[in-house]
């Protein structure tokens, strides 16, 4: 049993739907056996368990863990490749490296770099884009358990256009996903996802072989990416001779369980159908920056009802914050205008948390710091006399300081990582989180 004490900020109720920030300064919260069993003025906690260990976390501010919607294991060691558009930087910048994930100790050494930045940027959900390799994908699947973050992730399918070391066919990608799915799905933290790369990459049958996996893993996950670019869903259109949405669904790929990455220039036609498939969007703001994929609709998605989470995207992304990503979202929105959908600060945290895990099936488990839930959390806590130190320390009121927040913080401001009340940090194989100093 421990008691958690700090100032804590969520959101249990969406600000999409009028809701404000939570905000309790000076708060306690109780947890036993990972779970959230109470929470209220720290006085009157204390009080009440005058005998459990007490973890101060006064300094600061306390979120919930981050939830990243999309995000690639293969590609932290290839942040960085800036001045190309999609398909270039897959073919110069991704590729060359995900073939290296072929050697499955190379792999292992990814996954611990790739597992290590998300947690030490705060993020302890993730649906994860895995490897074209099955014995990459086991790797990482085993770290996180390993170091204890929440996992959804799946073996990479493709069968054409991209380099031929990345190819599976329809027989073995059933193969090879059905037993990562046998050892993962359901196992601790980990879940399975059903992942072709993008239908651009996939031929109809491979496509259909996903489907009879994604019909046969029970509750199993499916994620692939969608719309991120103009000559991207051309070439969709000239080989399925349909709409990008429409070339997962027809193969059974589209419902409540399906997460797909980017949509930045979706048909009304498939915002409707996304709507009634029930899909999720990771919306990827610094990899749609980055790339010059383009601005996010995201007014349209939320007047469709289609529901939509935060992803980091690396490496095409600039990096794991999703501090950063929702600065981004927000900057993007601002910059159309009137067309651009006005986001406030809980908007940002409820994107980068409760969405997330509302994406992904665990709304009932993580994302906010509600009695019941788990306790998976972030403690922002800036080294003394940096700029976010200074400015949390002039907030005049706690959206003041989560607009700070949002504003300044990156990986190195977050000093301690929990799923489920134990720190991650304990487990990271790399010394120096920054909550040891
Ligand atoms: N589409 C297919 N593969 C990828 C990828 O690795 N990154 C992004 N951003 N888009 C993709
Ligand atoms: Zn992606």
């Amino acid at each position: 049993m421990t008691l958690f004490r700090g100032t804590f900020l969520d959101t249990p109720d969406s600000p999409f739907k009028g809701h404000h920030l939570r905000a309790e300064a000076d708060a306690a919260i109780y947890v036993r056996d990972g779970v959230i069993v109470a929470r209220g003025p720290a006085e009157a906690i204390l009080r009440n368990h005058p005998d459990d260990e007490v973890v101060d976390l006064r300094h600061g501010l306390v979120l919930p863990g981050f939830v990243d919607t999309h995000v690639h294991f293969p590609q932290v060691r290839v942040i960085g490749g800036l001045g190309m558009p999609l398909l270039d930087w897959l073919e110069k910048c991704a590729l060359p490296e995900e073939a290296r994930l072929a050697d499955t100790s190379y792999a292992a050494g990814v996954a611990a770099d790739f597992l290590g930045g998300l947690a030490r940027a705060g993020t302890t959900t993730a649906l994860v884009f895995g490897s074209h390799f099955a014995g990459a994908v086991d790797a990482m699947f085993a770290e996180a358990a390993r170091i204890g973050l929440r996992v959804t992730s799946g073996l990479v399918l493709s069968d054409r256009i991209l380099r031929e070391d990345l190819f599976t066919d329809p027989d073995r990608a059933y193969a090879e996903g059905s037993a990562l799915a046998r050892r993962w799905h359901g196992t601790g933290r980990s879940r399975y996802a059903v992942t072709p790369r993008f239908s651009l990459s996939c031929s109809d049958g491979l496509l259909e072989s996903a489907g009879a996996l994604l019909a046969d893993v029970p509750n199993a996950f499916f994620t692939s990416h969608i719309n991120e670019n103009p000559e991207e869903i051309r070439g969709v259109r000239d080989l399925f001779g349909c709409d990008y949405a429409t070339s997962y669904d027809k193969h059974g790929l589209l419902g409540p369980r399906s997460v797909l990455a980017h949509d930045v220039h979706p048909t009304r036609g498939e915002l409707r159908l996304m709507r009634e498939r029930g899909v999720a969007v990771a919306h990827c703001p610094t990899s749609n920056a980055a790339l010059g994929s383009g601005m996010f609709p995201l007014g349209a998605h939320l007047a469709y009802g289609v529901r939509v989470a935060l992803g980091s995207d690396v490496g095409a992304g600039t990096g794991f914050s999703l501090f950063k990503e929702a600065l981004q979202a927000y900057f993007n929105q601002q910059l159309l205008g009137r067309e651009g959908h006005r986001l406030g600060v809980s908007h940002l945290l409820h994107l980068a948390t409760a969405a997330g895990a509302e994406a992904l099936g665990l709304a009932g488990v993580t994302g906010d710091l509600s009695v019941g839930k788990e306790f998976d959390a972030l403690w922002l806590s800036p080294a003394p006399g940096t700029t976010l130190d200074v400015a949390l320390r002039h907030a005049d009121s706690p959206d003041d300081a989560l607009a700070k927040a949002f504003a300044l913080a990156g990986p190195a401001d977050v000093r301690g990582t929990w799923v489920a009340g134990t720190p991650i940090r304990q487990q990271l194989s790399r010394a120096g989180h920054p909550q040891d100093r």
